[in-house]
């Protein structure tokens, strides 16, 4: 079913100009829609079922942003804070929306992948351990994995405040280096399982979440939108139905 959108707002949703640029081209009279002119901001379209296009380039629209964040160390995972720098300051303005969150949280001092959307039904589910979305870690530590750490996490590790985990896989990679596999998302959660066993985490990376992994060339800081095809394996994983990438536009 479609839905029409205000035209600034349907321009400005593609991340390629801010609302205010948007209103500019609208009013400069270089938008068409399904091939007439139109010149108001407040006018709409259905960008389903129309043909909008900017100085005759048709244009692609997508319902969510969905961004794929290599975050360095020293940034919140947060939407704002008074104090420390935060996730949203490494999003360029382009793909800034209201409702753009990050799904699930890394410590500060934490590196790696995070996804951020404004997508609130996929968000939730991701984080959600019923939907058995795998999240993997790599962890620097002090001391030397075993055998009887590896099973403990298998059996599902309880923290020492008594918190229950579910079973997780821990894989010692080398003296010193381990990967860590969870499903869920408590605080602190893989330092804190890691500790329980004597292991305490000098530095700890996230290298995928589900079918979504950081790949060989991202670099600390960068960010990307997530192609058609990686939004419908996430959606995919986490059980969300239509793997949805008909919201797209050609
Ligand atoms: N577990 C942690 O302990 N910290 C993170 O940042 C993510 C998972």
């Amino acid at each position: 079913m479609g839905k029409a959108l205000r035209l600034d707002k349907l321009l400005s949703d593609t991340g390629r100009w801010s609302r205010k640029e948007a209103r500019e081209l609208v009013r400069s009279g270089v938008v068409c829609v399904d091939g007439t002119v139109v010149r108001a901001g407040e006018s709409k379209a259905d960008p389903e079922t129309q043909t909008v296009t900017v100085r005759g380039e048709r244009i692609g629209w997508q319902e969510f942003v969905y961004l794929l964040l290599y975050k360095p160390a020293g940034y919140l995972t947060a939407t704002e804070d008074a104090h420390a720098p935060t996730v949203m300051d490494l999003v360029p303005e382009e793909y800034r929306r209201s409702g753009l969150a990050p799904v699930g949280r890394l410590d500060k001092d934490t590196t790696g992948l995070l996804l951020l959307t404004d997508d609130g039904g996929l968000n939730h589910a991701l984080c959600s351990p019923r939907h058995h979305v795998d999240k993997v870690y790599l962890a620097q530590v002090e001391g030397e994995g075993s055998q009887a750490d590896v099973d403990a996490f298998a059996a599902g590790i309880t923290l020492g405040d008594g918190t229950k985990c579910l079973p997780a896989r821990l894989e010692l990679v080398e003296p010193g280096w381990c990967r860590v596999t969870v499903r869920e998302g408590k605080f602190h959660q893989v330092k804190r399982m890691l500790a329980s066993r004597g292991l305490p985490v000098k530095t700890l990376k996230r290298e995928s979440m589900g079918p979504l992994g950081l790949g060989k060339w991202m670099k600390e800081g960068e960010i990307r939108p997530l192609t058609v095809e990686e939004v419908g394996k996430l959606r995919e994983s986490a059980g969300v139905d239509g793997a949805d990438s008909s919201k797209y536009t050609k």
